[in-house]
């Protein structure tokens, strides 16, 4: 089964065409230099309003079927940053690890990464992950918690996605054996 991935850019500027959305860019590069299997993306760019991002969520999940989808932006404090809540609205479950490594992780490289208030959840047969908006904290927060989406996905009946194990290994748990 391909996995299928949704990406989705929430900036006012970026989709008003102000500037080019180089997160959303840099996530399908980070993803097409650790997955092997086949794969194929979903990708939108809309501002930062609760209800269309809610919306899009549950399009790329509900109707295109993604396995995963990943968000970039509106994580932070501004009044406008409303990622996190709309990503907890669409969700049944909220898997608070990924949020809490990746701000950890990325304290190395910013004294600003407790600012994102990022997290994760899934809807159905989809994880939800969130991720800043700066271009370089996507491989930052990636990274981490990268090992361990392939096997969440893998629990929640969604794609078997593979890894170049060379540049990203993943962990999957050996099966127990039925005796
Ligand atoms: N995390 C990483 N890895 N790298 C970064 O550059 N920027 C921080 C933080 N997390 C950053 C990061 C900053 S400055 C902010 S304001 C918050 O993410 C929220 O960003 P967002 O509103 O663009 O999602």
């Amino acid at each position: 089964m391909k996995a299928k991935i949704g990406i989705l850019t929430l900036s006012d500027r970026a989709s008003e065409g102000k500037y080019d959305d180089l997160s959303g860019a840099a996530i399908k590069e980070v993803l097409d230099g650790w997955i092997t299997s086949e794969r194929e993306y979903f990708y939108e760019v809309i501002p930062d309003e609760i209800e269309l991002i809610k919306e899009r969520l549950k399009y790329m999940i509900d109707v295109l079927g993604c396995d995963l989808v990943l968000t970039t932006g509106g994580t932070g404090p501004a009044p406008r940053d409303v990622t996190p809540e709309a990503t907890e609205a669409v969700c049944e479950k909220m898997m608070p690890g990924f949020g809490e490594l990746m701000r950890a992780a990325s304290l190395k490289y910013v004294p600003t990464a407790i600012l994102s208030r990022q997290t994760a959840g899934i809807r159905g047969h989809a994880l939800i992950v969130n991720l800043p908006g700066q271009p370089k904290a996507i491989r930052e927060c990636l990274e981490p918690v990268f090992p361990a989406i392939p096997y969440c996905i893998d629990l929640i009946g969604g794609a078997f996605i593979e890894t170049d194990e060379s540049v990203m290994k993943v962990f999957r748990p050996k099966q127990k054996k039925i005796s």
